[in-house]
């Protein structure tokens, strides 16, 4: 892990590791035990998936719109029959980004909780068009083979290591169709990498995020930084690959 590290980050000096996240030692479950006990705190709501910015969800969303619109739809686009949303929450990004688009959807989050009201609740009339609920965590899920036209991740790829990052990226790959994408939008450190202890998370420099991309074997389709958002707010990018 060490090794990987180093190597994702090439001449930035100033990277900090966290034993927390290394597999060789003891500490890799801790961390996603930590995520699990921090997200049974969150309530399923719209504030729950935003943290305390609720505010900036709208502009979120059309920002993920307007992405998408890029890669979908049209010859050597993607198709728009079925998507997946990974770390779905309570389905905030399917409903709003993804149903619109999509003849049928898939979605995935640990938390059941999130998942029961999302389709009793949230989605509306909509959770008829979610084919399947997969409870699982994202590191130990294999998506079906060739299956998914996109595979949507927000604010989910900064809850795994390295390592289950680039495993689950590679698997990923193998569940989509013809054409098929996968979009990472996230938290991007302006510096190197950090841990935020809170919800376990690890928050990457754009360009570690695009290494892991690389060692899983994708290719970088677009970049984008989310515009609209307060300065105060940790950047957040957009990055579609196949
Ligand atoms: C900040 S919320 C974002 C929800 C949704 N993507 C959105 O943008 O509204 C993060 C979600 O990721 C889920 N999550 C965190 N770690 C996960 C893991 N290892 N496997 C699966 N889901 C995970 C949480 O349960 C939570 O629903």
């Amino acid at each position: 892990m060490l090794l990987l590290y180093l190597s994702h980050c090439g001449k930035r000096q100033s990277v900090k590791l966290y034993a927390v996240t290394c597999e060789y030692i003891n500490g890799e479950k801790q961390f996603y035990a930590q995520a699990q006990d921090f997200y049974k705190t969150v309530p399923a709501s719209e504030e729950g998936m935003m943290g305390d910015f609720i505010e900036i969800s709208e502009i979120d969303l059309e920002g993920s719109r307007a992405f998408l619109k890029k890669f979908v739809g049209g010859p050597g686009k993607a198709g728009t029959k079925c998507a997946l949303d990974c770390g779905c929450g309570i389905g905030r990004v399917s409903k709003n980004v993804l149903f619109p688009v999509f003849e049928t959807l898939e979605m995935a989050d640990m938390m059941e909780d999130f998942l029961n009201h999302a389709h009793e609740c949230y989605l509306g009339d909509d959770a008829d068009r979610v084919e399947c609920y997969y409870c699982y965590n994202l590191q130990d899920f294999t998506p079906p083979l060739n299956k998914y036209d996109v595979i949507w991740m927000q604010w989910v790829a900064c809850h795994l290591t390295d390592k289950d990052l680039m495993e689950f990226l590679i698997r990923c790959k193998a569940s989509l169709r013809p054409n098929g994408i996968i979009v990472i939008k996230d938290n991007m450190a302006r510096q190197g990498c950090k841990l935020d202890p809170i919800d376990s998370s690890l928050i990457r420099h754009l360009d570690i995020v695009k290494n892991i991309i690389y060692k899983a074997g994708l290719e970088i389709l677009g970049v984008e930084r989310q515009q609209g958002f307060p300065e105060q707010i940790i950047p957040v990018w957009m990055i579609a690959m196949k």
